[in-house]
Parts: structure tokens; sequence; C-alpha cells
């Protein structure tokens, strides 16, 4: 059946402190959203990937996949919105087939692996509504004024990462009921769980299928990237 993908690179990277938008920035001399586009491109299931951006990058977005991905015919450029869940709402209404799976990925989360991918799309076969993460490491503490409330015990708590995948009619009335209700998740996994009827599957992803969000993480970034290169030339 395969997926389509909505690819955000819609958000502004305020907290990365850059010049300029943290998905266009270079990584082993590549734009960020490009590793992500490689990875999912290299995927048998991927149909075709919305690539969300803001509106005034609309262009320069243009010009890196024509630049980088000068073959692809498979890639839609599209405005978002404001938060990340208007971005997701923007790019659902290009997609061809709601019947379809559909997968929503970070733009932000260049590191995402075939075998994450593999292991989602597994999963979405049997159960409609599948999200990538890994079990919490550190220790987690509910905290008020910088005072200790409890500590959460760490067996249930997970990380919560993304691709996540959805059936595209059912991601799109979360979407929408959750507008009605001015409902702001963090994820769209949390749009369905309050307004969908399914139960959200987690798959076991990877440690380094990390979000680029502040300046140290470009340099985790760069190590990621060159021990994978090493392993290649190896
Ligand atoms: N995103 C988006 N549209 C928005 C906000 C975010 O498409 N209105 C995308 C980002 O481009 C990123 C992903 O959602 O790929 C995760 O968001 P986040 O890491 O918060 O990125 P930014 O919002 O760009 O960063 P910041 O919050 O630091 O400004
Ligand atoms: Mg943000």
């Amino acid at each position: 059946m395969g997926y389509e993908l909505i690819l955000l690179a819609a958000g502004q990277g305020k907290r990365m402190f850059s010049t300029k938008n943290k998905i266009l920035l270079e990584l082993m001399g590549k734009p960020v959203i490009i590793h992500c586009m490689e990875t999912f491109l290299a995927d048998v299931y991927c149909q075709n990937i919305v690539l969300v951006a803001q509106e005034e990058e609309l262009e320069v977005m243009q010009q890196i996949v024509q630049k980088y991905l000068p073959e692809q015919r498979n890639v839609e450029i599209v405005s978002g919105g404001k938060e990340r869940q208007d971005s997701v709402f923007k790019g659902l209404n290009h997609i061809k087939d709601e019947a379809h799976y559909v997968l929503v990925h970070d733009g932000a989360r260049p590191f995402v692996t075939p075998a994450i991918l593999s292991s989602v799309y597994q999963a979405l076969e049997k159960n409609q509504a599948v999200i990538a993460g890994v079990p919490v490491k550190d220790t987690i503490k509910r905290v008020s004024g910088m005072k200790v409330e409890e500590t959460v015990p760490r067996d249930a708590l997970w990380q919560i990462q993304t691709p996540q995948a959805f059936i595209g009619r059912e991601l799109k009335q979360a979407h929408e009921l959750a507008r009605k209700q001015s409902f702001l998740g963090t994820d769209d996994a949390s749009l369905i769980e309050k307004f969908g009827h399914r139960q959200v599957k987690v798959v076991m992803a990877d440690y380094e299928n990390i979000k680029l969000t502040t300046p140290e993480d470009l340099l985790i970034g760069e190590a990621i990237l060159r021990k994978r290169m090493e392993q290649v030339e190896r």
C-alpha cells in the first residue's frame, strides 16, 4: 500500500539561535532537510513527500530540492502555519489519497534510519496508529517552583519521536476536531489519543533519532553522521 509523507520544515528554529532556519543548516555538506528526504526517498514504501515550509522559504526550499535532488518528481512543497499542528493540517490538505497511510516527520530529525521506517511500517500494517520512541533513560521528577513534588516511575515512560503514522483520513478528522476545540497537542498522536478511535502503538526507534533543537545538538549530529560515514567506509 505504501505511504505519503508530511515532512515538516515550517518552524523558525528559535532555540537554535542561528541566523537561518535550522532545517537549512548544513551537516557534513548537506542541508538538514536533505538528509531527511534522502532516507525517505530511499524507502520503497514512500510514495510522495509533502514538504511543508514557511511561506517566505518556499523558494529557497525549491532551490535546495532542485540542487540536491534534481531527478526527484515526487516532492510537493507547500506552505505551513503558525504552530507545528497548523503545518501538519496544511500538509494534510495536499495528501493525494486519504484512505492511504500518512507518516508525519519532523524535518529537524535528519538521523531517522531505514530500520526505524521499516519498524514503523510493519507495525502500521497491524495497527493503524504507530509512533516511534525510546524508553526514557534519566530519572524524571515532577518539579514545581524548583521543588520536587514526586519522582515519576520510569518504567512506563517513553520519549516520543517522529515518524508518527496514521491513516490519512483519521489524522485529518482528529486535526479538524482539535481545531474546532482549539486543542493544541505537542504531537499528532496526542490528537488521535484525544479525538481518534484507535489505540496508538509505540515502536522502538533509536536514541540517535534526535531532534535538532539547541546548538549542542549540532555537535551530537555531526558525531552521529561521522560514525555512520566511517561504518560505510569500513
Ligand atoms: N514546524 C513546522 N511548523 C511550525 C513549527 C514547527 O513545520 N509552525 C516543524 C519544524 O520545522 C520542525 C518540527 O516542526 O521540523 C519540530 O518543531 P521544533 O523542533 O519546535 O522546530 P521549530 O519550531 O523550528 O524550533 P523552535 O521551537 O526552537 O522555534
Ligand atoms: Mg517549535
